[in-house]
């Protein structure tokens, strides 16, 4: 089942494997793409995972997490992200591009949010965003998208998850505005639909979504609170979105698990895949073939991805192929050192 094709919208995956989001804050003070990003996601792609989903990608300079974000805010860092993008699709894979904004979990500065509330005491109090500040940062994704179609991702995801911008209007823990950025029914929902507009107005592949879909408070939101938003997004063609990436937390200081496991949050990407029609990509702390192909068969969700794993074993794939005895999908030049894998 890992290595059966799956489609998202007009995108076609070799198999089910997912490298998900991870920043490795390595790129330049400026936000350009350095060697080390072409050999390490060149890897991956050489390991041969499916899909690439590129890290965190600040839209704007103040909305990196970090001064070694990956930048796309400008058309300057167009050239690196091709090169990138050239790599990874000259290995098979197919790759996209994370598109980010750090609010107020930025350590650059002074943040922005959806209200002056600090993520905890290491993190200066945000600003609280005025309607010009959301129009700002609504172009700015626009922005991003337009140089991601421009440099021929295969798919967008917007960062909608771990308590960064988005999901800082999203979550009820955090935005207590009384506008129409507010909550409604308890979740905040217009900002993230202006966004994806904004995305879709610039890009035209598929268009993913991560969310943090268990905040892991009691009052925060938890998988079902997010259906009735999803429904509404995929009524409307200008907001429905092609993919969610189920991921949780991150959302406030004591918002995260206290006891994961391997497949600790299949159960909230099920919840979602059953409640909506959408594909999920779902994932953590998962690394045996067994155990990944079970998800998949099960239908718990469309594609798995593997995070620290692939950055332990970027091979992983080819693992698994001997894992399953599929003699497909092997780099000829390494033939000649087969078995090359032995335990994943
Ligand atoms: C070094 C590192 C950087 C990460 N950066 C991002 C990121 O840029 N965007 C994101 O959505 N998640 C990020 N994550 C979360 C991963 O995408 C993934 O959800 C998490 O590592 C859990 O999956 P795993 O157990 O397979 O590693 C990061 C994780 C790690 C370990």
């Amino acid at each position: 089942m890992i290595f059966t094709k799956f489609k998202i919208k007009n995108l076609s995956l070799k198999n089910r494997i997912v490298m998900p989001p991870m920043c490795m804050y390595s790129a330049d003070g400026a936000g350009f793409v350095q060697p080390f990003h072409l050999v390490h996601y060149g890897t991956r792609a050489q390991g041969g995972v499916g899909l690439i989903i590129i890290e965190a990608t600040a839209v704007e300079a103040r909305g990196r997490i970090s001064g070694n974000d990956l930048g796309i805010w400008n058309d300057d860092q167009i050239p690196g992200l091709k090169s990138l993008l050239d790599i990874v699709h000259g290995f098979g894979s197919k790759i996209a591009i994370q598109l980010a904004h750090a609010g107020r979990k930025a350590t650059i500065g002074q943040g922005i949010s959806s209200w002056d509330l600090k993520f905890s005491d290491e993190y200066p109090t945000p600003i609280k965003m005025n309607d010009s500040d959301i129009d700002q940062v609504i172009s700015a994704f626009g922005e991003g998208a337009r140089r991601a179609q421009k440099i021929g991702f295969d798919m967008v995801e917007i960062h909608g998850a771990h308590g960064y911008l988005i999901n800082q209007f999203i979550s009820p823990l955090v935005n207590r505005r009384e506008d129409s950025y507010g909550c409604k029914n308890g979740i905040g929902t217009k900002f993230l639909q202006e966004i994806i507009k904004s995305v879709k107005n610039n890009f035209k592949g598929p268009i993913g979504l991560r969310i943090s879909a268990e905040e892991y408070s009691s009052d925060g939101l938890h998988p079902q609170n997010f259906l009735p938003m999803l429904s509404e997004i995929q009524q409307d063609h200008s907001t429905s979105v092609d993919l969610i990436n189920v991921s949780s937390g991150g959302v406030i200081e004591k918002g995260f698990p206290s006891n994961v496991q391997p497949g600790y949050q299949i159960g909230f990407a099920n919840e979602i895949k059953n409640g909506t029609k959408i594909s999920i990509l779902a994932g953590g702390m998962l690394r045996d073939p067994k155990m990944i192909d079970g998800i998949l068969i099960d239908e718990k969700a469309d594609l798995i991805w593997l995070g620290r794993e692939l950055l332990r074993n970027p091979y992983w794939p080819l693992q698994a192929l001997e894992h399953f005895k599929i003699e497909k999908d092997k780099p000829q030049q390494y033939k000649r050192a087969e078995p090359y894998f032995r335990n994943v």
